[in-house]
């Protein structure tokens, strides 16, 4: 609840029940007021001309309402108090902290039956929080007894947001094929690598299911590449800052296109928390660097690579046919040992946003 508030210069101090306490500005306040006038509740968006908002605005009133549920504000600027929730506020109070800090980063020993699920289960209306959560969680899960079919992979793609196009199409099935220029129709060993370096917005979410399987060897690896950042972080800060800074460019040269882009292979938000994981060996584009800088890179992505190639990083499990394997490409590194026989697989791409999308509609994030 809100207990007390005092009014300042350019700011409102708010005291809340729970010993937060938080200065308010007071131009953010008015940004945020939502009245009829200021707000359009069908569509969740801001009427508000933000910049046309007097600098020197002042608060002429200001009551705690409702035992505290809420605050009233009447403006200098409009005719009508403007209310604001208690929850709204305290929601929004100062922090630096972020969602980074909740997710249950792993080596090998960690992950065991946790990560698995059944079909039946990921797609009821109860079970698809906790399916969601173990994928959320650890950053992949395998869905079991599913339909050997390509239309599994869109249903569960639905459920979560929509089946992403990309160079491969919307969804795909292959086996081994010699034909395409990307690495991952072989049959020889994939080494960890996280997809679409070449692509601005990389896949958020990618789904691969089994649908045959008669062969030896091919073990899907998982690698936490959040794990492997704060691992080299803490002991290895002169090669973090670097995997955090190098832009590095990857490519996806064939099929009559040409795509770039380039980041960190550790990319960071404004708080240096870890937001994205982006390693292609195979992919990566020919770049300079000042010749120390680039030395040093060199030694940094060896690092990198030797600890994904590490057993005690990898996750490593045979995907039998109707088993899903959905992973999220930001944090995950994928591979598959090299295998003989034969091997049909499906699959589609799902965007970031709207895996993080169905992840705060259930409470997740
Ligand atoms: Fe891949």
């Amino acid at each position: 609840m809100i207990e007390n508030i005092k009014i300042l210069q350019k700011e409102l101090n708010i005291q809340f029940s729970d010993k937060v306490e938080d200065n308010f500005p007071l131009i953010w306040l008015r940004d945020h007021a939502k009245d009829e006038l200021n707000w359009d509740e069908r569509s969740n968006q801001r009427k508000t001309f933000t910049a046309r908002i007097d600098s020197n605005l002042r608060i002429k009133e200001a009551i705690i309402l409702e035992n505290g549920k809420s605050l009233s504000i009447l403006w200098s600027d409009l005719n009508s108090a403007i209310k604001y929730s208690h929850d709204f506020l305290r929601e929004n109070i100062f922090s630096q902290k972020t969602n980074a800090s909740n997710l249950k980063l792993w080596k090998s020993d960690d992950i065991n039956v946790k990560t698995f699920i059944d079909y039946e289960l990921a797609t009821s209306k109860k079970g698809f929080k906790i399916f969601l959560k173990k994928l959320y969680d650890y950053g992949f899960c395998v869905i079991k007894d599913c339909k050997k079919e390509l239309n599994t992979v869109e249903k569960i793609a639905k459920k979560i947001g929509y089946v992403r196009q990309s160079i491969f199409g919307g969804l795909w099935s292959f086996e081994s094929n010699e034909n395409m220029a990307d690495s991952a129709y072989t049959s020889e060993e994939l080494r960890p690598h996280t997809d679409a370096t070449y692509s601005n917005d990389a896949p958020g979410l990618q789904l691969l299911l089994c649908c045959h399987y008669n062969a030896q060897g091919g073990e899907s690896i998982m690698v936490d590449g959040f794990k492997i950042a704060d691992v080299i972080k803490k002991e290895h800060k002169d090669l973090f800052d670097i995997l955090s800074t190098v832009e590095v460019p990857g490519n996806y040269v064939g099929d009559g296109v040409f795509l770039e882009s380039k980041r960190p292979i550790f990319k960071l938000n404004s708080n240096k928390e870890i937001v994205q994981v982006s390693f292609n060996n195979y992919d990566r584009a020919a770049f300079r660097l000042e010749n120390d800088l680039m030395i040093k890179f060199y030694e940094a992505i060896k690092k990198f690579d030797l600890m994904a190639n590490h057993h005690d990083f990898q996750w490593k499990y045979v995907l039998k046919p109707g088993e899903l394997l959905i992973f999220n490409n930001w944090r995950i590194l994928h591979g598959r040992k090299a295998f003989k026989g034969s091997r049909k697989m499906s699959g589609c791409y799902i965007n970031k946003e709207d895996f993080d999308s169905v992840c705060k509609i259930n409470n997740i994030i």
